[in-house]
């Protein structure tokens, strides 16, 4: 009764968030006058922005990162003086490195107003005012914002960002909240809300970004659609992994077997489970970004991802505070705004790209090899795709094309003006894309006529599999 209560609840809302996921919701926007002008209008203005002014994005490629990467973050870091409390690791771990916070940013914590979510980067940028603090962003502040702090390249961050505002957000001003949905994004900056639906957030669910399974927060459906809030239970979980796995340290061993803890128990626990990619993908991304943006200096050559930064981001007050609590596995945990560690913190030298990140995945992947798909209504599985390409170049390269096949494959049959605005999009994204040599071309297929139909779905069937629809916990599940 429970379960197909909320089916339908979430099922009426998910056609209202995403009116624009039907034709019908696309025609209505289409004929609107004022719609029509405004997008005219706003299509102009990009066309021209796009027309040589802006200077080609650096994709910022070429770290060295992939060959070994496997090793390097599987492997055993390299104790520095006080790994726990220690907040200025060794000279080696720091040379170069940038310290922060930094004075012309400080913490204030969010107003009633303002938006934070399941992401606990972003909540901390919006804290210190990197992006801005109301949780309401365009793609390029938060590219800038992951930059400045944690130095995430560009490539993946405007993938990140762009995946969050095309399934969750604005497409034309290119504005997301990164918390749930929020009236002031919307299409024409939410001025056609009220006729056609506010974006979910990149907490929507299934889609790009949320997913089940996460380290901290419980899944959209044992939760009565609560993804965003912290758990303190889940994060005691993961000290846990820390003690157990990492010497009390947040390592991409201990993380890993966090991991595999967290999908064992969601998929026992939530029938409506959901486990597919891309959605997958940012899940497993995540928790790689604990100990390779979280450190304190470089991962991989000395960094450290301790207890006085990761409680710090992710507002994690221990009840205990007395000098050997954290030892203590059974410590208990409150939650507080994220914050930049207050006695200082060094961010990682080298970018992290896409390439990276990916490698991230796959190592997460690989240990706890996790099956891909999703509920089905009969309480089956649906299976995902049976392999999930196997090496960072070939999964990165999903990631991108993943970005222009969950958008809704009506639209590129239909509407050339939407295509139009996808390609200015695209023009965040291409420079990443090219560099890694990417076969399946959506950007360049113009998405009109029969021909991109049938590739979408050759592509679909062997990359996101039957489950992206059928499975019902997915953002993308369509009634029999
Ligand atoms: C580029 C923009 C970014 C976007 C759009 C984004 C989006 C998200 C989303 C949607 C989730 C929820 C995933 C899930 O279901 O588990 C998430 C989780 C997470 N993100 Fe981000 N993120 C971004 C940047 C960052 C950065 C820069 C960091 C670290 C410095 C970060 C660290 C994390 C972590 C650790 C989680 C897991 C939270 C948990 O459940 O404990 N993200 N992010």
């Amino acid at each position: 009764m429970r379960i197909s209560l909320v089916l339908a609840v979430f099922t009426a809302s998910s056609a209202l968030a995403f009116p624009w996921m039907t034709p019908e919701g696309m025609e209505a926007l289409m004929k609107h006058p004022e719609a029509q002008k405004e997008i005219k209008r706003r299509l102009e203005e990009h066309v021209g922005a796009q027309s040589g002014t802006v200077a080609p994005r650096d994709p910022q490629l070429g770290t060295g990162l992939i060959p070994g990467l496997i090793d390097l973050i599987g492997g055993t870091l390299k104790a520095v003086v006080d790994p726990i409390f220690g907040l200025i690791p060794t000279e080696d771990a720091v040379r170069g490195h940038k310290r922060f916070p930094e004075p012309e940013y400080p913490f204030r914590p969010p107003g009633s107003t303002d938006q934070r979510g399941p992401c606990p980067g972003l909540n901390t940028l919006a804290n210190h005012g990197y992006i801005p603090r109301s949780g309401i962003a365009t793609v390029g502040q938060i590219v800038a914002g992951c930059q400045a702090v944690f130095n995430m390249g560009a490539d993946l961050g405007n993938l990140l960002a762009s995946g969050g505002a095309i399934d969750g957000g604005d497409i034309l001003s290119t504005k997301m909240s990164i918390g749930g949905p929020d009236p002031r994004v919307g299409i024409l900056n939410g001025a056609l809300n009220a006729l056609l639906g506010t974006p979910t957030g990149i907490a929507g669910h299934g889609k790009f970004n949320e997913g089940d399974a996460s380290a901290t927060r419980l899944d959209f459906y044992l939760n009565n659609g609560d993804n965003i809030v912290f758990q303190p239970e889940l994060f005691k979980q993961m000290h846990q992994a820390a003690l157990l796995k990492g010497d009390g340290t947040y390592s991409a061993e201990a993380i890993k077997y966090h991991f595999k803890n967290r999908y064992e128990a969601s998929r026992a626990a939530n029938k409506q489970f959901y486990f597919n990619l891309p959605s997958a993908g940012v899940v497993m991304g995540a928790y790689y970004f604990i100990p390779g943006f979280f450190s304190n200096g470089t991962l991989g050559a000395n960094g450290i991802a301790n207890e006085a930064s990761i409680t710090s981001f992710y507002g994690a007050k221990p009840k205990d505070t007395s000098p050997n609590a954290w030892k203590n596995p059974n410590l208990e945990y409150t939650h507080v705004p994220e914050r930049i560690p207050e006695q200082g913190w060094y961010r990682r030298t080298t970018p992290m790209t896409v390439a990276e990140a990916v490698g991230g995945i796959l190592d997460v992947y690989l240990y706890a090899k996790p099956a891909i798909g999703g509920a089905g209504a009969d309480q089956g599985f649906v299976a995902g795709p049976a392999l999930i390409p196997n090496n960072p170049q070939a999964l990165s390269c999903f990631f991108y094309n993943a970005i222009y096949a969950n958008f809704p494959s009506e639209l590129f049959n239909t509407v050339a003006l939407v295509s139009s605005v996808v390609n200015f999009l695209s023009s965040s994204l291409v420079p990443g894309y090219k560099a890694l040599g990417c076969k399946v071309d959506f950007p360049q297929a113009s998405g009109i006529g029969s021909t991109y139909r049938e590739t979408y779905e050759k592509w679909a069937l062997q990359y996101t599999g039957e489950a992206k629809t059928k499975a019902v916990g997915s953002g993308w599940y369509k009634k029999p």
